[in-house]
């Protein structure tokens, strides 16, 4: 896809989106809010995406904030647009049905904080700063940051970074809560690199279920959090990847295992069409492989291991 404020590239069922405005801090003016919004539509309706990381461009800011010289001309019905705007994007973002990784170098504040807080995971670089500094140009969050941070740190915290407008280390926003993890500088990549696969080759539905449960049970009492928890428990046993993992707790003899390529379905790789066709699979066992789900199935007759 080509945006001119964003970059966009879909590899091993990760989607990567980039604020690329580096000279600009990667501010949020209205056209860049407008493409994130396209980029996370088109990353919920690729089936080939599992996982989007969300990142900034250049090494100081993952997003330094709305855009400053636009918020200054903005008449209040103006302002209340591109509010209601932003909120639905962050909104599209937090509710997008696949997981979705902030990687935080430098500078995290106003918008950029708040564009954080609607991922489900914010790994910060230990150089990050965080903050809702709005309060020093006259005005509050206007993509819900007073919102999400209530909820994600508390009201302390909450009325701490709005009303003082001060930034915080990464340390100190992985202590309100408001971080999921912080690592040095130069493992960023690396760390988001790894719980991205990690989550592309995790069973869809499964993710699926606890993104929904966690956020519908925050905003409702814990008896209809619990009913949507036993519907998504339930739909979850309808899956294939259920059926594997219940499975993986069987025995199975590792010489009696063949590698399957779990999609397209059924592709068996590593033996010829002659073994194939002497094989009996009845169990099977669970074995992520970085980068891609795959599965082992076990075979039950002994006599087809003489096969491989
Ligand atoms: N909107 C528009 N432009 C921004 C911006 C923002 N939120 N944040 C930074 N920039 C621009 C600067 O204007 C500057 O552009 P220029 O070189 O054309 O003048 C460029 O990004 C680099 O920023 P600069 O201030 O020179 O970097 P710094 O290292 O000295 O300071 C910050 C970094 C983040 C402390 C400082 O840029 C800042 O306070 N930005 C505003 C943060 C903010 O209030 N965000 C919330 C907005 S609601």
């Amino acid at each position: 896809m080509n945006f001119t404020n964003l970059l966009y590239s879909v590899d091993a069922g990760i989607a990567t989106i980039t604020v690329n405005r580096p000279d600009k801090l990667n501010a949020l003016n209205q056209a860049t809010v407008r493409e994130l919004e396209q980029a996370f539509l088109a990353a919920k309706a690729d089936p080939a995406v599992r996982v989007v990381v969300m990142a900034g461009s250049g090494p100081k800011a993952f997003i330094a904030g709305a855009d400053i010289n636009e918020l200054a001309q903005l008449t209040p019905v103006e302002a209340l647009a591109f509010s209601r705007h932003g909120q639905r994007v962050m909104l599209t973002i937090e509710q997008l049905g696949k997981p979705v990784i902030a990687r935080i170098q430098g500078f995290a504040l106003g918008g950029g904080m708040e564009l954080a807080m609607s991922c489900h995971l914010r790994i910060a670089s230990d150089a990050a700063k965080l903050g809702q500094p709005e309060i020093n140009l006259g005005i509050i969050p206007g993509f819900g940051g007073s919102q999400r941070l209530l909820r994600l740190a508390g009201r302390s915290a909450a009325l701490e970074l709005c009303l003082l407008g001060h930034s915080i280390s990464a340390d100190r926003a992985y202590q309100l809560g408001a971080v999921t993890r912080v690592v040095p500088a130069d493992q960023l990549d690396a760390e988001v690199d790894k719980i991205a696969k990690q989550l592309a080759a995790s069973a869809r539905y499964a993710v699926d279920g606890v993104l929904s449960s966690v956020l519908v049970g925050g905003e409702c009492s814990i008896e209809q959090g619990l009913d949507y928890e036993s519907q998504a428990f339930a739909l979850c046993c309808a899956t294939e990847d259920k059926q594997e993992g219940r499975s993986a707790r069987q025995t199975c003899q590792p010489q009696n295992v063949l590698l399957r390529e779990k999609c397209p379905r059924q592709k068996f790789f590593s033996l010829g069409e002659d073994a194939r066709k002497n094989l009996s699979f009845q169990q099977y066992v669970l074995l992520p492989v970085p980068g891609r789900r795959q599965t082992l199935r076990c075979r039950t007759n002994p006599s087809a291991a003489a096969a491989r």
